[in-house]
């Protein structure tokens, strides 16, 4: 007990002194899965080592939110029995991400015995199975499928422009200047890759599924051949620069549209605790690592050179409304502010904490609600309509949206509940071409409907222009 104050002081400076008058109204947790198997060996799967991080995560997030006697316990929120209009969970389709989901329901909201028992009209006791083990439904998210058997996540998004700017880097100089340099250490792996990745798939293009490949096997089998640490490390760095410059990209905000997607699903799930009067209080999705890469990438977080490395598994980060207000339920807007945590790797009580960061450059880790929503608005995509748009893609879910985004934009709304996008949302952050702008102001202008979105796709590939933000209600 003695070492948790020491290690709370060292652990978590910016955290040490909240008053005890601080209320925490609300969060979002955005988990990234625990241990797997190799991605260039699918399928891939959680180990049991991995199924241990997210059961000690959700654990961790027991006793720092739902447990009564926390002091970060979400106001009013149930403290053992799960309340289902409290919580809500989602994951992408894909075997790691759902059971890591889970497995961090499982230590969030553990077994209550017999606390479960349920009496019925004639008198029968029911116990739950597994000694009161408690379900909590997992909605899917659109776009992830397949993410840990993919080395290529950007694929995953879906999205058109996205993969299309994400392939940019291939052709970049500073791709192909560590392309070359690095040739001479990724042909050396050879013997320690035992012919799973082909001769010439050593270099730097699969600096991912090479250190993936590595990693895991420096974790899990005992008979690999590892190489030196220092080899390892330098290996890491390479394939953080190479994954981070796939998921964020200061000039193509596309590139990070699973961090605009996240932040938009985080905005109106925060909002959604404000304006039900607190109905509903915690929100979880699980993840992989492009979309912590790319939110700290949006977020201004990168100019800490951490943040461009991949968390481990397992990480957390975590959105907190929080106030000083007193009282009870939630209080004026005014009030409220929001802070943003993060923690590398599993969170485990009392030997780790998360840490607050200030977000979007500023120095202050916690800031009022209404700020937060207009930075966070700058990059946010908040509907399906805006997500066709800036995606470029006109197919499959986009197909019946094109009405939407010149016609009558206040009737939709997504398979997510989302709100719809704040009129001037798009702003300066959309990257598509000049050819999207003219085909937007002549919709406008001749309340035509778009047929072929699929043409804007090309033309936003490289260029970069501004669109004047699209009036919400066109007609
Ligand atoms: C719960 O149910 C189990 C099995 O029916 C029973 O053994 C136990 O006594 C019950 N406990 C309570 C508190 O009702
Ligand atoms: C009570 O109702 C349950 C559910 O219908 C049934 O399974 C059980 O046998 C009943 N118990 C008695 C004592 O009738
Ligand atoms: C968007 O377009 C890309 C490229 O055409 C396609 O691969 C992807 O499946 C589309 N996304 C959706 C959600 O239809
Ligand atoms: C952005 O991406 C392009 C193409 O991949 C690249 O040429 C440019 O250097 C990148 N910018 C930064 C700041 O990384
Ligand atoms: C390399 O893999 C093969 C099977 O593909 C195995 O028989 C051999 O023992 C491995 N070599 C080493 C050095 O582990
Ligand atoms: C462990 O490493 C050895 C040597 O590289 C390899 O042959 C074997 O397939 C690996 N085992 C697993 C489970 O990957
Ligand atoms: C919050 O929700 C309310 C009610 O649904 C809506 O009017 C408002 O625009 C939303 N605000 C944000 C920032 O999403
Ligand atoms: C998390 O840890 C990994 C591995 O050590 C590192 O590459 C990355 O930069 C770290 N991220 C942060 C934000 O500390
Ligand atoms: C609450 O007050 C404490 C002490 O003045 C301060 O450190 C903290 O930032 C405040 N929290 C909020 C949400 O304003």
């Amino acid at each position: 007990m003695t070492i948790i104050p020491a290690l709370l002081a060292i652990a978590s400076l910016p955290l040490a002194d909240l008053a005890s008058a601080e209320r925490v109204l609300g969060a979002y947790i955005f988990q990234r899965h625990g241990d797997r198997t190799a991605k260039a060996l699918p399928p891939a799967k959680l180990t049991d080592l991995g199924y241990n991080q997210e059961y000690m995560s959700g654990n961790f997030f027991h006793q720092r939110y739902i447990s009564a006697s926390s002091q970060n316990h979400i106001d009013g929120i149930s403290s053992s029995v799960v309340s289902l209009a409290q919580v809500s969970a989602s994951a992408p389709q894909d075997t790691v991400i759902q059971l890591s989901g889970q497995a961090f329901l499982q230590g969030l909201y553990p077994p209550i015995g017999s606390a479960a028992n349920e009496t019925l009209r004639n008198g029968s006791v029911i116990y739950s199975p597994m000694s009161g083990y408690q379900l909590i439904p997992m909605a899917d998210v659109q776009s992830g499928t397949g993410s840990e058997d993919n080395t290529w996540l950007q694929s995953t998004s879906e999205c058109s422009n996205a993969e299309v700017s994400s392939n940019d880097y291939y052709y970049s100089s500073s791709y192909q200047k560590l392309l070359s340099s690095t040739s001479a250490l990724y042909q050396s792996l050879a013997s320690d890759l035992n012919n799973t990745v082909s001769t010439s798939g050593l270099s730097f293009k699969n600096a991912f599924t090479i250190w993936d490949l590595l990693n895991v096997a420096s974790i899990h089998n005992a008979s690999a051949s590892i190489p030196s640490d220092q080899v390892m490390q330098e290996l890491l760095v390479l394939a953080n620069t190479h994954e981070f410059n796939l998921a964020y990209n200061s000039s193509e905000s596309i590139r990070s549209v699973a961090g605009m997607t996240l932040a938009g699903e985080v905005l109106t799930a925060l909002n959604q605790t404000i304006t039900s009067g607190g109905k509903s209080k915690l929100t979880m999705q699980f993840g992989a690592y492009a979309s912590f890469l790319a939110y700290f990438g949006l977020a201004g977080l990168t100019n800490n050179v951490e943040f461009t490395g991949m968390p481990v598994y397992a990480s957390s980060m975590t959105w907190e409304l929080v106030t000083n207000a007193s009282g009870t339920g939630i209080p004026a807007v005014s009030d409220i502010n929001v802070r943003f945590l993060f923690h590398n790797g599993t969170s485990i009580d009392g030997s780790t904490q998360l840490q607050a960061y200030p977000l979007f450059g500023q120095s202050e880790v916690e800031i009022p609600w209404t700020q937060f929503v207009d930075s966070t608005n700058k990059f946010a995509i908040t509907s399906q309509s805006q997500w066709c748009q800036v995606c470029g893609n006109s197919t499959g879910i986009c197909s019946s949206s094109s009405d939407s985004t010149t016609n009558t934009p206040s009737s939709d709304s997504s398979s997510h509940g989302m709100s719809l996008a704040v009129a001037g949302v798009i702003g300066a952050m959309v990257t598509l071409g000049v050819l999207a702008v003219l085909t937007a102001l002549i919709l406008l202008v001749f309340n035509l409907r778009l047929v072929r979105k699929s043409v804007l796709a090309p033309v936003g590939r490289g260029s970069e222009a501004s669109i004047t933000p699209v009036p919400s209600k066109a007609a």
